[in-house]
Formats: structure tokens, sequence, C-alpha cells
């Protein structure tokens, strides 16, 4: 099937005029679709869902229409513009469903496209920072009261650090690449960490703290800006939408937004905590959350950035030893450079805390 016909089983009006594929995501196939409608040009954004990723999108679905309705309607409370602040999924012409299924199984969905809108694989701007961490933020206010235990869990212990750790452990006494042996020091470095990393979980897990609605995947990239304005518009990409821990998306925005240099840098001198992108992110997102958060969560905050770091280092690790199958790797050993990045990352956070700590205050 052509994207033409995809856009042709959704309730959308106007006349196909072409489509391009956008790569800036890397998880979906993204097509961002132009119509015409009464002489007037509108976009929508098409995407083949990653079923690999995704085992069950109409849960996936289900939880973006009722997220999204929820936020829509306190927008509309706001006197906001639905049309730049929420996602806006349409339905399929013969189903009702917010979804279409191609001959051949695949999934695909169609959202309206942020108009004159544009997002940031990177971001070394603090004013955009500061804008994408006040967008998470509202995120999060927008679904204040939304009940998170009625969340389809969609990809399960996506967060849960224990677990994460589990893996690892059993990976290492399985050591069937024989790979163990050359990751020794990592491996002890993150048992020297696994107390502090789980600690979030395990307030989680007795009920000290809220579940919240989390967006789970807290990059810049998900986030539209207007590109005349630099206003921060509607939060994109919720497929990862699920209870979780606040700091779980402070932490994990954070562990991206501010490293000083990339996730796979091997280069392990050049990573470090960028406290300014730390300040403006926190600035943004705190800001928005003020009077919302428990005292638990308010400081829980910081050890989501060490955890989130720490669980991603885990997984690189237990991903390496158990032979790359996960992740996507470019050479061999790129797990492990991924690995002692976040490493890194966690010690030099463990040096900052005092710092972040102030500053978190501040905006608190
Ligand atoms: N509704 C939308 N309006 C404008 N741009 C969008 C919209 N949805 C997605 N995009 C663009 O497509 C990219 C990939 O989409 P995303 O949902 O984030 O997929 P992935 O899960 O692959 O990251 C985004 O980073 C953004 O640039
Ligand atoms: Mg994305």
């Amino acid at each position: 099937m052509t994207i033409k016909d995809i856009c042709a089983s959704f309730r959308i009006d106007g006349r196909y005029v072409g489509c391009e594929e956008l790569s800036t995501g890397n998880i979906n196939c993204t097509y961002q679709v132009k119509f015409i409608r009464d002489g007037e040009e509108k976009n929508y954004i098409v995407q083949k869902i990653n079923k690999t990723v995704f085992k069950e999108p109409e849960m996936v679905m289900d939880n973006i229409v009722r997220v999204t309705h929820h936020i829509r309607s306190n927008i509309i409370k706001k006197g906001l513009s639905t049309q730049k602040f929420v996602l806006r999924a349409f339905l399929a012409k013969d189903t009702d469903e917010p979804f279409f299924i191609d001959d051949a199984g695949d999934y695909w969905r169609c959202y309206r496209f942020i108009a004159n809108s544009i997002t940031y694989d990177s971001c070394e701007d603090l004013g955009i920072i500061e804008r994408a961490g006040s967008a998470f933020g509202k995120f999060q206010k927008y679904l204040d009261g939304f009940d998170a235990n009625s969340l389809n869990i969609t990809i399960p212990d996506f967060h849960n650090t224990a677990k994460r750790y589990s893996a690892l452990h059993a990976a290492v006494q399985d050591d069937k690449y024989k790979r163990v042996k050359s990751v020794k020091e990592e491996i002890d470095k993150l048992y020297a960490f696994e107390l502090e990393a789980c600690k979030l979980q395990k307030y989680l897990d007795e009920g000290s703290m809220p579940l919240r609605v989390t967006h789970n995947d807290t990059k810049c990239n998900n986030v539209s800006f207007d590109k005349t304005t630099g206003e921060a518009l509607a939060v994109l990409d919720l497929d990862t939408v699920m209870p979780g821990a606040v700091a779980h998306d402070f932490g994990d925005a954070i562990r991206f937004i501010a490293n000083t240099t990339l996730e796979d840098d091997p280069n392990v001198e050049d990573v470090s905590l960028d406290i300014d992108k730390y300040q403006a992110f926190t600035k943004g997102f705190i800001t928005e959350l003020k009077g919302t958060l428990t005292e638990l969560e308010k400081q829980t905050m910081n050890l989501g950035v060490f955890a989130m770091t720490v669980e991603l280092a885990v997984r690189f690790l237990t991903d390496y030893i158990s032979g790359d199958k996960y992740f996507k790797t470019k050479y061999p050993g790129h797990n492990v450079d991924r690995a002692r990045n976040q490493i890194a990352l966690a010690e030099d956070i463990i040096k900052k805390r005092g710092q972040m700590d102030a500053i978190l205050e501040k905006y608190i």
C-alpha cells in the first residue's frame, strides 16, 4: 500500500498532494503528508508503529487517545489552542479506531501535523532547553488527576531499575559470550551504584510516592517548537506513556539533554553534566510543577537523574554481555562504550549533586 492509500483510510479531508519521510525519530517510520483543502495546505503525520518495540499497538493507541483527551480538556479550560498544544489522532474510516491495519498486518496512525513546527535533535540553546523543560512539565501538570493506574502497560517494567539489575546479574552469571572478564571494572562500578539507583523503584513499590502519568521518552526531539516564535508547542511521541515516577521523566530528560557529549562518545573524559543545561531544563520543568509535587517527589528528583543514567548503563552493559541482541550496534564494543559513557555521567552526577540540589531548591 502507498502512503496515499494509507491516508485514504483515515477521516481526513482534502486532496493528497505528496509525502516526505522524516528521519528525526528512530523508532517508528514517520511521513509528513501534504493535503490541499479549500485551497489551503494541510499537513498530517502518518506513522507506521514499530511492532517489534510495541507488541500491542492497540494498547499504545488506547493510552494515547485517553491521555490526549485529558490534556485537550485542560487546554480548553485554559483557553489555549488545542491545535497547537496537543496531538490529535484521526480515526480510520472503516473502523472508527485510531489506527489502520494494512494488508501486511502493520499498524498505521495519522496525526494532525503541528502547524509551522520544528523539532531539534540536539539542543545547545539554553532557551530552547528551558522551554522543552516547561513543555514536559506542562504535560505532567495537564495530566494531574488522570488515573495513571488505568493506563495499559505497553512495555512492562520499562523503568524498573531493580529488574534491570536482575537482568545484569543473570547475564554476568550466564556469561554466554565470555565477555564478563573484559568488563569487570564496569560491572563493579555498576554493582556499587545498585542500592542507591534502585531506591526510586523501592519508593514506588512501597507506595510512598504517587504513580503519575509519565512520558518516558523525554528527549528534546519529542517537543515541537513554533518555527517563527520559538515557543514550545505540543509534546510528541506518546508511545511510551505509562504509569511511573515524575523523577523518571525529569531524570531521563536531564540524562539526555545535559550530557556534554553524545550518549555513545567513547572518550569518557568528554562526558560530564552541563550544569547550565541542567539549570535551564530544571527551571522550565519545575516551575510548571510548583505546588503539585509531594515532599518525597521533590527529594527524589535528582535521585532520578542518577537512577536513569545508571539504569541505561546497566541496560547497555547487559546487552553487551548477552551478545548485543537489543540495541542496534555500529561496531563491536559499541554497547561497552555506551555503558562507560553513562557510568562516567553517573560519576559526574555524584560529584555535582550538591550544585544540582541547590538549583532544584531555588525553583521548587
Ligand atoms: N504531530 C506532529 N507534528 C509535527 N511533527 C511531528 C508530529 N509527530 C511527529 N513529528 C516529527 O516526526 C519525528 C518522529 O516522530 P516520533 O513520534 O517522535 O517518532 P519516533 O518514536 O520514531 O521518535 C518527531 O521528532 C517530529 O520531528
Ligand atoms: Mg521521537
